[in-house]
């Protein structure tokens, strides 16, 4: 009963264009998408900022220029809503230097050695922006672009589709990509994101989101107390440079080993090197069309717990190694070491160079797909 009245207050919001639409049913339900002006790029580009309001209250806010994520509020085990991911209040801040806060990465998410592939025959280059190796798309990955924004009608909840095409040679890849980032966020507290693209020429690709989550808000403190299972049994080592060295190496008897489990913080000095944590590829054991169950996170104060379901065959767990106190986010809040963890589901690093590893080629005629739910409980 209660789709079929958001579904009609969706109807209704497309029908008038982008304001505010409340579905009219039990309790105090509301799904709606507002959307507002958030600045412009140094080109002169205008940026939107959009609020999706699921029918429990819910709210997930988007901005156009690297289809990012700057904030979601979810319950906690009292019902009170709370930020649960890092970002900014404004424009400016997103522009200047940031580690990915909330963004889409892409053309290729994570490294490529040595910032060069070869595909076809023909060598690419690209940027090398994290020495010696090219981090996450390049000098102006899909994260620092802006996108084309447009709400879609959905029974399960407030949705945004976000579309970019990337030309032929962009950062150095071959083809143009066209690329959407769809954002759900559900009625029972899930942000479903479910990413296509489509090439004319044989590329790689590799798109994730970049959120850095802190489940008791992100104004209390480190994530180091949160409670974190992953549903993998093996992992891909890497040299110093974060490079895999093409083994599959199991996680047992190591600080990695987080199938039953762990807090964050338990095993965390036990890993070597600067600047220290967690900072690796899990190898999924799933089927990978739909998306199955491949990291639980919860947390013990606010009682929030998190399920991240994907289609992807691999996750980062990156907890945040290289955040130093140098940046101020929303709420004038200083970002330390391990103040959030990203759980970003995605092809293996570097793949590009591992016949072994799954393959992020995408070629013409194909549709590349993905999707990645982050879901919302409390115990
Ligand atoms: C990478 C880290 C990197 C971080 C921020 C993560 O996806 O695995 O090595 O420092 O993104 O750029």
């Amino acid at each position: 009963m209660r789709k079929v009245v958001v579904f009609v207050g969706w109807m209704s919001l497309l029908s008038v264009g982008l304001c505010s639409v409340e579905a009219k049913g039990e309790k105090k339900e509301k799904s709606s998408v507002k959307k507002e002006a958030f600045g412009k790029t140094e080109d002169g580009l205008a940026v939107e900022r959009y609020t999706l309001t699921n029918a429990v209250g819910s709210t997930a806010k988007i901005i156009t220029y690297g289809a990012l994520l700057t904030e979601l509020n979810v319950p906690d085990r009292d019902g009170k809503l709370g930020d649960v991911v890092l970002g900014f209040d404004n424009l400016k801040d997103y522009l200047a230097e940031h580690p990915y806060f909330g963004a889409t990465v892409g053309r290729v998410a994570n490294r490529i050695a040595k910032g060069t592939f070869t595909l076809e025959g023909k060598t690419y280059k690209l940027a090398i922006n994290n020495p010696p190796n090219t981090l996450h798309g390049g000098q102006k990955g899909f994260d620092k672009v802006v996108w084309k924004a447009e709400p879609k009608a959905t029974p399960d909840g407030p949705s945004l589709e976000l579309s970019y095409v990337s030309k032929d040679g962009e950062e150095g890849y071959p083809g143009t990509l066209t690329a959407h980032v769809t954002y759900t966020l559900t009625n029972d507290n899930a942000l479903r994101i479910d990413y296509t693209a489509t090439t004319d020429k044989a590329t790689p690709v590799n798109l994730t989101n970049h959120s850095y989550f802190n489940l008791a808000g992100t104004k209390t403190g480190d994530i180091l107390d949160h409670e974190l299972t992953v549903f993998a049994t093996k992992y891909t080592p890497t040299d110093e440079t974060l490079i895999p060295t093409g083994e599959i190496k199991p996680v047992q008897d190591t600080p990695f080993d987080f199938t039953k489990p762990r807090r964050i913080g338990e095993r965390i000095d036990r890993l070597k090197g600067e600047p220290g944590g967690y900072d690796l590829n899990y190898v999924l054991t799933k089927d990978k069309k739909e998306p199955t169950l491949a990291a639980r996170v919860s947390e013990p104060k606010s009682g929030r717990v998190m399920e991240v379901l994907t289609t992807e065959p691999g996750i980062q767990l990156y907890s945040g190694n290289f955040l130093d106190g140098k940046l101020k986010g929303r709420g004038d809040v200083v970002y330390k070491k391990h103040w959030g963890f990203c759980l970003e589901a995605q092809h293996f690093p570097d793949a590009v160079h591992h016949e072994r590893f799954p393959t992020m080629i995408l070629k013409p005629g194909e549709t590349y797909k993905q999707t990645t739910i982050y879901a919302f409980k409390t115990k």
